[in-house]
């Protein structure tokens, strides 16, 4: 009896898995964002004061900067495109902010190798206040396979609390666009409020909001017991470090941890990221959202100016080296192995039998780190290569140095 209720449980979480990649699978049978999707986002540089022109400067920018080269192979439109709908129900984009359609804007960007994202909510209205598509769902599907889109961000303001309203409405979008006949891939976005890693991958999701929006600052200054605080307080890097590291085995080729936007090279410009206390972070700051989200797989999505980036955003947005990591065919989230007041250490594994490791130093002053690799289940000697400096520091089981406040190391192992 016992043996057969242990079969029926691995069977029930095959075939529980097996639906988490059927519902990613493209129309060739290849899977649908393989490895963390990758790009720019309009919303926290421009929030709703999009246009056409000037998402055309930034896919001109993306290619001329190396942002498409590093794999930053995305221009995500997000909230306020929308121009209502026509006498036949169909979704049209703003035509003063649009005049020539999201078509051809679509055309553009797949001519400079890039691809696009749109923007939609699960209720009447967005986050903006825009048309958004409840009861419309196969109808702006097509619309969006019609317009030769290739990525659709779905929001879940002015919907219902229950869980169990989210799972429908967002398998219903999802299902919408596997109808569509074209490769929409689809990211949830209702802010790890319903704990998403349980199901989003389930009804058609590849990538998940694990927390509240990204601020432009380190922490939320108010200490908060539950994640959904942070809508309150504002969420910083720390904040969503700490609130998404607990997910890992949900992730995988096909479904992702998303931890939101890149804010590296904001600076604290005002707009939707400069609210709730964001400031601005340092570049050390900034180094360490980059270095924690690639090595949890999250997708990485910069929303700086690309048009006009300083020589430290470059450096820390094409750290090639670093964006392997988050690229990695494996596809396996780092765990956390060490939290403590002053340190939170990452290890994963890598397709290749190496593994990255990140070392954050959470405190408010420069540390001495002293770690042996073996407490974090990594026995042998190793080849260390630190990937901000581009160079091997080391060989050993062990590696001792410094890091500054606020500073993430990272680096990769290769046995030896
Ligand atoms: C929500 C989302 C943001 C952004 C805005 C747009 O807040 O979480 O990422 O898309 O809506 O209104």
């Amino acid at each position: 009896m016992k043996n057969q209720i242990i079969s029926l449980f691995v069977l029930a979480l095959c075939l529980s898995i097996g639906t988490v990649e059927a519902q990613s699978k493209a129309i060739d049978g290849t899977l649908l964002a393989p490895t963390p999707p990758m790009g720019w986002m309009t919303w926290n540089y421009f929030a709703d004061n999009i246009n056409e022109k000037d998402i055309r400067e930034m896919a001109d920018a993306m290619v001329s900067s190396g942002m498409l080269k590093a794999g930053y192979n995305h221009v995500f439109i997000d909230d306020g495109w929308q121009g209502g709908r026509d006498n036949k129900n169909n979704i049209i984009a703003d035509p003063v902010k649009f005049p020539s359609g999201i078509k051809a804007l679509a055309d553009y960007v797949h001519s400079k190798g890039l691809k696009l994202g749109i923007y939609s909510d699960a209720a009447p209205l967005t986050c903006a206040g825009y048309t958004a598509s409840l009861n419309f769902e196969e109808q702006d599907a097509k619309t969006f396979a019609s317009w030769d889109v290739d990525y659709l961000k779905y929001d879940y303001c002015g919907a219902p609390d229950d869980m169990e309203v989210a799972k429908s409405r967002y398998k219903k979008m999802a299902d919408a666009l596997r109808k569509s006949g074209r490769d929409i891939s689809f990211g949830i976005c209702e802010w790890g409020d319903r704990k998403p890693w349980l199901w989003a991958g389930q009804v058609g999701g590849q990538l998940w909001r694990t927390t509240a929006d990204v601020r432009d600052k380190w922490k939320s200054l108010t200490p908060v017991k539950k994640q959904s605080e942070l809508h309150g307080t504002g969420a910083g890097i720390l904040d969503i470090v700490d609130y998404s590291q607990d997910h890992a085995s949900y992730a995988g080729p096909g479904h992702w941890n998303d931890m939101d936007m890149l804010v590296v090279g904001l600076y604290g410009k005002k707009g939707p990221s400069g609210d709730l206390g964001g400031v601005g972070c340092t570049d050390t700051e900034y180094q360490s959202q980059m270095s924690i989200w690639s090595i949890l797989n999250s997708p990485l999505a910069a929303t700086n100016d690309v048009r006009k980036m300083n020589a430290e955003t470059k450096r820390i947005l094409l750290n090639e080296e670093v964006i392997a990591i988050n690229q990695d065919a494996l596809g396996k989230q780092a765990v956390c192995k060490i939290k403590n007041d002053l340190w939170s250490v990452f290890v994963r594994p890598l397709a290749n039998g190496d593994f990255a490791i990140a070392i954050l130093n959470r405190s408010e002053a420069t540390q001495n780190s002293k770690i042996n690799f073996a407490e974090l289940g990594l026995n042998g000697n190793f080849e260390i290569r630190d990937l901000w400096e581009h160079k091997v520091i080391a060989k050993g089981k062990k590696w001792n140095g410094k890091v500054k406040s606020h500073e993430t190391k990272m680096f990769r192992l290769k046995k030896i």
